[in-house]
Order: structure tokens, then sequence, then C-alpha cells
């Protein structure tokens, strides 16, 4: 499976996906890591992993729509089949979901349906959550709302900040990005409606 990986920041979960095709894992590598940000330290994790790292400038293009034609283009330079949206904080439009359809996936800091959208960890503890966690979802039109594949919950302790909650929710998105991944890679995955399940 050729994997493309979507960034813009410091991409811990791109090297968790790393790490697991590295050990076979996955059974699939990582052809291409895209960046809309120059400065994000995924860019860095690529290059040492010997992978082709990109920028994609999102300001360079008139709109999300022609700034997506440019990804997919890019995508499908290095004949990507599953793309991995891993920190990468831009809306995404149908243009790249009709190019990769059912084969865009991407990690949110919620339980979702809970707390969609941005600062999900911040929304979990404001709302007096007591659980929070995390989730691995197929990328529908919507903001955070398509095929759940895989979560995993945590606690939230007394006293924790968004930076404590944050990390221990990190741990298990590091867990369960490359499972969903692998899952994937072998054809395990059925999608009907709204629902995945997992082929034993
Ligand atoms: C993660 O918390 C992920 O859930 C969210 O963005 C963050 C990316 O972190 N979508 P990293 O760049 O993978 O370290």
């Amino acid at each position: 499976l050729k994997i493309g990986v979507l960034i813009s920041g410091s991409g811990s979960n791109l090297q968790s996906i790393l790490d697991a095709c590295a050990c076979g894992k996955i059974a699939g590598r990582v052809v291409c890591v895209i960046s809309n940000k120059a400065d994000a330290f995924g860019l860095e994790r690529a290059k040492k992993a010997g992978i082709p790292a990109l920028h994609l400038d999102h300001r360079a293009y008139s709109g999300r729509e022609a700034y997506d034609e440019a990804l997919v283009a890019s995508l499908r330079e290095f004949g990507v089949e599953l793309v991995v949206l891993a920190g990468f904080m831009r809306i995404i439009t149908q243009v790249l979901l009709d190019a990769f359809p059912m084969r865009v996936m991407n990690i949110h800091p919620a339980l979702l349906p809970a707390f969609p959208g941005l600062h999900a960890q911040r929304q979990a503890l404001d709302y007096g959550a007591k659980v929070a966690g995390c989730t691995v979802h197929f990328v529908d039109c919507g903001c955070d709302t398509g095929p759940i594949i895989i979560q995993a919950a945590v606690s939230v302790i007394e006293g924790d900040t968004e930076d404590t909650l944050s990390a221990r929710i990190q741990k298990e998105e590091h867990r369960i990005y490359p499972e969903a991944i692998r899952l994937f890679s072998e054809g395990a995955l059925k999608v009907d409606g709204r629902v995945v399940t997992v082929r034993a």
C-alpha cells in the first residue's frame, strides 16, 4: 500500500506510522509527506526516513479547490493509494475526496461525534467531560463526521490541563492510527454506510 501523509506540524503521528511501516506492522510504505507549512517538523522526520518531503503552500493558490488539485497532482505523482491526514490543519474539499474515495483517513483528538473542530481537548475540559480520547475515521465532506474506524478512550483526571490531557490522548493516537492503517492495508475494513466493520 502506498501511503501519502499530509501534515502541518510536529508529525508525531507521522512518526508512529513510519515506525509501524519500518517494522513491518503495516503492509505498506509512506511514499511522500506533504506539508502546507514550510517549518513543520514532520518534514524533517520524513527526510530522516529518506522519504520525499514536500512543502505545498496553500497561500500560493487561489482557493481550497485549487490547492486540493495541486495536492491530488502530487499524490498521484507518487502513486498514493491511501491519503493519511496527520495534524493537517486545512479543510479539504470534494476535489481530494473524489480523487481518493473512501481512501482519506483522519485522526481527531476527541471521541467523535463529541467535540469536532479545533481545540477538541480544550472543548472536552471546558465541558467537564470525564472521559476523552481520539478517533480515526474516513473523511467525508463534513468536519470530523466520516465513518469511524477506531476510537480509544482515556480518563480526564482532576487538575488536567490542555497539555496533560493532550499528551495522554496522543499516546493512544500513536497506537490506533497505525492500527487503522494496518487494517486498511490488509483489506480488512468494510464500510457500510456510516458503519465500518473489521473482517476477521
Ligand atoms: C493530533 O493531536 C491530532 O489528533 C490532531 O493534530 C495533532 C497532530 O499532532 N489532528 P502531530 O503533528 O501528529 O504530532
